[in-house]
C-alpha cells in the first residue's frame, strides 16, 4: 500500500521528534485524527511525562493527553529506532541563535541524523522548526540521501513552518492555517495530504523555500512593528502623550491599520531569534538586512528603557534604586503562559540587580526565577508584600491578577503593558 493509501484509511503511523511547545499539540491533533503517533525526544523525562499521561504544555490539557496515551494512540521514546514505525515523521526541535547570534542548526542536524538509519521507503520527513530559507534541501536533505535513498522517489521532503501562539484561546494548531512546500511537487502533493488528515486547512506553497520564508516574514513582521511602536513610545512620552491612547484611537480605523504594542522587550523562542536567521543568510547574498538589525537594536534597548524610567520614577519619591525594593509582577515573556524564554524581565531583573536593588518577584505562572545562576525571591501577591515595595512594576500583563490590590497598596508602579489602563492617579507611571 502506498503512503497515501495508509493516510486515507487511518492505518499510517505518525512520528513526531521533538516534544516541546511545538511537537506535544502536535502528536495530541494527530491521535485525537486517530492516528497513531510515537513521540521521540532526548529527554527521558519528557518521555516519561507523556508516556504516564501527565502534559507539561499549558495548551495541552492533561486529561486529553492521558486518554490518548491510554488509548495507545500515543507513546513517547527516546529510541529513535522507532522511526522505522513510522510512515510520516515531523522533527520540532530547538532553532536557537549561538552566542555570535548566528543560527545553531545542530538540533536539526542531529534529528535528522538520528531517524535516517531506520527511514522505511517512500516515508514523509518534515521539517517545521524555524529556520532559514534554505536548511530543508542543504541540511536535512543531504542528511537523509547519504542513506544512498533519494528525496523525491524514495522518500518525500517537505518544510512546513508551525505557527503555535501558546495561550491563543482561539487559534490552536489544528484550526490555524498550515503551510506547506515540498522539495519536488511529489513531496508537496504528499505532504499536503499528510497535514489534511489531522488539520482544518493546508496552504501549499512552490516550495520549501518559498514555507521557510513564510514564517520569517510572519515573525520579522511582528519584530519590525513592534519596534516601531517602542520608538513611537518614547517620543510620545517626552512630549507627553499617552502612546496606548492613540493605538486605541487608530485600531478604530477599519483598514489599512493593525495594532501593535510597545512593552518592556520582545520575548519567547521565536520574534527575538527568527529574524537573526534570515539575516545570516542575507549576509551570505551580499544583502543587509538593516530594518531586522534597526528592529532588533530597538527592541534589545527596551529593558535599559524600562529600568531608566524606574529610575526617574524612583527619584519622584526621593529613592535612589540602590537599596530600593522593587516587585516584579509577571516575568513569563507574555501574559497568561508560563513560557521564560528570552522574557524581557530577565534583562530587566539583572539591571535592577547589578544596580543592588532589592529585587522580589511574584508570577502566578512561574514558580522558579532564575536571573544569573541566582533565584530571585517569589511572594505572594497581598496588601504587605504589595505595600513594602518602593516600586511595582508590571512586566507581564496576566490576567489572573488582582490590580485592585496592587493598585490600593502599591506606593508606585510602573506599567510597562497598560496593564492599568483602567486606573488614575499619581501613583500609576506608564511607560
Ligand atoms: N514555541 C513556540 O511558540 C513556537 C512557535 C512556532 C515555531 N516554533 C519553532 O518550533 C521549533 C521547536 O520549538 P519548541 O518551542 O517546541 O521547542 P521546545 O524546546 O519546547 O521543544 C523542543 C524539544 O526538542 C527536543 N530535542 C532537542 N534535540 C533533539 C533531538 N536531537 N532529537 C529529538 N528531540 C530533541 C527537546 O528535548 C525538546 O523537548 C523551533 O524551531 C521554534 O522556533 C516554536
Amino acid at each position: 500500500m502506498s503512503l497515501e493509501q495508509r493516510l486515507s484509511d487511518g492505518s499510517a503511523v505518525y512520528g513526531v521528534v521533538g516534544l516541546g511547545y511545538v511537537g506535544l499539540p502536535l502528536a495530541v491533533e494527530m491521535a485525537k485524527a486517530g492516528f497513531k503517533v510515537i513521540g521521540m525526544d532526548i529527554s527521558d523525562g519528557k518521555t516519561a511525562q507523556i508516556n504516564a499521561g501527565r502534559s507539561y504544555i499549558p495548551d495541552v490539557p492533561t486529561e486529553a493527553l492521558a486518554e490518548l496515551v491510554g488509548k495507545g494512540l500515543i507513546v513517547a521514546t527516546t529510541d529513535f529506532a522507532s522511526a522505522a514505525k513510522c510512515d510520516a515523521i515531523v522533527i520540532c526541535v530547538p532553532t536557537p541563535l549561538d552566542e555570535m547570534k548566528e543560527p545553531d542548526t545542530s538540533y536539526m542536524e542531529s534529528a535528522a541524523r538520528q531517524i535516517t538509519p531506520y527511514l522505511q521507503a517512500g516515508c514523509l520527513v518534515t521539517l517545521e522548526s524555524t529556520t532559514y530559507p534554505g536548511t530543508t534541501e542543504e541540511i536535512v536533505q543531504p542528511i537523509l540521501e547519504a542513506s544512498g535513498r533519494k528525496v523525491g522517489t524514495d522518500l518525500f521532503l517537505a518544510f512546513s513552518p508551525e505557527r503555535v501562539d501558546p495561550g491563543n484561546a482561539k487559534f490552536q494548531t489544528k484550526n490555524t492555517p498550515k503551510v506547506v512546500g515540498g522539495v519536488t511537487p511529489d513531496c508537496t502533493r504528499v505532504a499536503t495530504a499528510f497535514y489534511q488528515t489531522f488539520l482544518d486547512s493546508i496552504v501549499p506553497v512552490s516550495s520549501t523555500r518559498a514555507a521557510e520564508m513564510t514564517k520569517l516574514l510572519e515573525n520579522i513582521f511582528r519584530c519590525v512593528n513592534i519596534a516601531l511602536m517602542n520608538e513611537l513610545l518614547q517620543v510620545s512620552e517626552r512630549m507627553g502623550i499617552n502612546i496606548w491612547e492613540v493605538v486605541d484611537a487608530a485600531k478604530t480605523k477599519p483598514f489599512g491599520f493593525m495594532p501593535f504594542y510597545p512593552g518592556p522587550g520582545l520575548g519567547g523562542h521565536c520574534i527575538p531569534i527568527d529574524p537573526f536567521y534570515l539575516s545570516w543568510k542575507a549576509r551570505q547574498f551580499d544583502m543587509h538586512t538593516e530594518f531586522i538589525e534597526l528592529a532588533g537594536k530597538t527592541n534589545e534597548a527596551m529593558p535599559y528603557y524600562v529600568v531608566k524610567r524606574l529610575m526617574e520614577a524612583l527619584n519622584t519619591h526621593r529613592k535612589p534604586l540602590a537599596g530600593s525594593r522593587v516587585l516584579i509582577l509577571g516575568v513569563a515573556y507574555k501574559a497568561n503562559i508560563d513560557d521564560m524564554r528570552e522574557s524581557p524581565a530577565i534583562k530587566i531583573a539583572e539591571l535592577l540587580l547589578e544596580a543592588e536593588a532589592d529585587v522580589v518577584y511574584h508570577d502566578p505562572f512561574v514558580p522558579v526565577f532564575m536571573v544569573g545562576g541566582r533565584s530571585v525571591e517569589h511572594v505572594e501577591l497581598n496588601e504587605d508584600t504589595v505595600g513594602e515595595a518602593d516600586v511595582v512594576i508590571v512586566v507581564t500583563d496576566h490576567s489572573n491578577v488582582d490590580y485592585n490590590t496592587v493598585v490600593r497598596a502599591a506606593r508606585l508602579i510602573l506599567d510597562t503593558r497598560n496593564a492599568l489602563k483602567d486606573f488614575d492617579g499619581d501613583k500609576v507611571v506608564r511607560l
